[in-house]
């Protein structure tokens, strides 16, 4: 399979007062997504952003974001995303904070936005995998939804695989949480092909050399598993 990986920059861990320069330094470097992590205080213990915020972002790039719901009952919330973002973004849920995730794929995608889900790090596979026809995107967490700066969790790269190997042809398959140059290398070579960071970005002291380390070494890392096929 020959991917084109993405790298998506997660504004959780830039300076929130200067989200139009941190934004700026990264499309300069080429990012692919700007990734914005909405938290409500009630899926996940932390709260972020909501549609205020989206809507000044998406004034100041034309980047095309990736929302990730960490909230509940997101079929609440859908038209009032949708309305802020544009066509192209995407927007994804977790499996685990609704009963109805046809309905939310599909308000998602006949408002015009590509459709994710989510699954935290101890939800199987199973919970989506009659899904995956409907969607264009999945988003493996590798920490527990929350909060930036945590651990990579190794035990769930057999979940990138597998989803890999049902995925329809077009299929993104994400993975979130405690990315560093280090681990790239293990979830590409696992068929992941959007790979989310915040910390490995925007704490370090030049994000712009930062994104330019990632692409990078995912080539090089999609090279080598292109070789091993
Ligand atoms: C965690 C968020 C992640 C987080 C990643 O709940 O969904 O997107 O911002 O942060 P790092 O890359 O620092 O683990
Ligand atoms: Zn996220």
């Amino acid at each position: 399979m020959s991917q084109k990986i993405k790298i998506a920059a997660s504004i959780l861990a830039a300076n929130p007062m200067r989200f139009e320069s941190e934004i700026k330094k990264v499309e300069r470097a080429g990012i692919d997504l700007i990734h914005i992590d909405v938290m409500d205080g009630h899926f996940v213990p932390n709260i972020t952003m909501g549609p205020f915020i989206i809507k000044g972002i998406k004034k100041i790039t034309k980047v095309p974001l990736d929302i990730h719901l960490m909230i509940t009952h997101p079929e609440r919330y859908i038209k009032a995303f949708a309305d802020v973002a544009g066509k192209g973004d995407f927007i994804t849920f977790h499996i685990e904070a609704t009963k109805q995730p046809k309905k939310v794929i599909s308000l998602i995608k006949k408002a015009g936005l590509k459709a994710g889900v989510s699954l935290n790090p101890n939800t199987k596979t199973k919970s989506i995998e009659k899904l995956l026809s409907t969607l264009d995107l999945v988003l493996i967490m590798s920490v527990y939804p929350g909060f930036d700066g945590q651990k990579f969790m190794p035990e769930v790269l057999p979940k990138i695989s597998r989803l890999r190997s049902l995925a329809p042809d077009g299929l993104e398959i994400a993975i979130d949480g405690g990315i560093t140059p280090e681990n790239i290398p293990q979830v590409v070579k696992q068929g992941a092909n959007i790979i989310a960071a915040a910390s490995a970005i925007f704490k370090t002291e030049d994000p712009y050399k930062a994104v330019k380390t990632l692409k990078e070494i995912a080539k090089q890392a999609v090279k080598k598993t292109s070789c091993m096929n």
